[in-house]
């Protein structure tokens, strides 16, 4: 029998509150396959978050908020939500320092209590594969202001080598989770119009060797570079748009 929503949420608090994730293995294959990508991410969100700038903005699935804004990112106001008490009290540790108000939230994403037409933003990074997409979007769409943007940074689930991985390591991810398939996206679709940029394909195959040869360092190599400069020009052409690990989503709401 599947779970009910209520039973995925109180899971998800479990796993984030006590931090029973083991990322150990992935985060040395990330530091060579992502190490040029990440560096991509940076200079393209730089740009998008332009779009915050005076605006009332809200991240679901607090706090990569952090680790995304730069000097000059300055929303009139951020909303943070998370399900986990943990998760959003290291939210407010990086909160402290910023001259922009910051406020918090116990919150499901899926159930979102603010009032329609809200927000100017809605974001989030690795958020959505958590929730209910259809239950999430719909609250989200609800409560941007007409015109308003989202933006995500999500994996992805359609390549084959990937899900294999994802089966092999169940420790890496909560139990409910699914990386994004095309249908998440048709869900999207239906209530935003949205472009989006594609990262990792090649680069986690070269990146697997570079491990391999150098172990965990000397990031910074010809290996990890090519397989990036193929994941770049391959990240055009849309036919190979499913072979890729992670996508940024960027549009607004119809
Ligand atoms: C992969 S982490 C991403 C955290 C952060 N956005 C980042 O990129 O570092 C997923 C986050 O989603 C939160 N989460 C899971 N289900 C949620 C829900 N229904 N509503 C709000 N947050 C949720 C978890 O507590 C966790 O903080």
């Amino acid at each position: 029998m599947s779970k009910t929503r209520k039973e995925i949420n109180e899971t998800e608090k479990d796993y984030w509150n006590e931090g029973k994730l083991d990322r150990t293995k992935i985060k040395k294959l990330r530091r060579h396959a992502f190490f040029y990508s990440y560096k991509r991410e940076k200079k393209i969100l730089n740009t998008l978050l332009e779009d915050f700038n005076g605006q009332n903005v809200l991240e679901i699935g607090s706090y990569v908020w952090a680790a995304w804004f730069n000097e000059n990112t300055k929303p009139e106001k951020l909303s943070c939500i998370n399900i986990s008490e943990v998760e959003l009290e290291s939210g407010k540790k990086h909160a402290a320092t910023k001259s922009f108000p910051i406020e918090h939230y116990l919150m499901d994403a899926n159930d979102l209590t603010f009032k329609d037409e809200t927000f100017d933003v809605v974001f989030g990074g690795a958020i959505l594969h958590h929730l209910d997409i259809e239950k999430s979007i719909g609250h989200i769409h609800r409560v941007l202001k007409p015109g308003g943007k989202v933006i995500f940074l999500e994996p992805l689930n359609m390549n084959p080598f990937y899900k294999i991985y994802r089966k092999m390591n169940p420790q890496e991810r909560t139990p409910d989770e699914h990386a994004l398939v095309s249908s998440d996206f048709k869900i999207i679709r239906d209530k935003f119009t949205f472009d989006h940029y594609f990262f990792d394909f090649f680069s986690v195959i070269f990146g697997f060797i570079s491990l391999k040869i150098f172990g965990d360092k000397n990031y910074d190599n010809w290996i990890n570079k090519f397989g990036y400069n193929l994941d770049v020009f391959f990240s055009k052409i849309s036919f190979f748009h499913p072979l890729f690990a992670r996508v940024i989503i960027y549009g607004s709401k119809k």
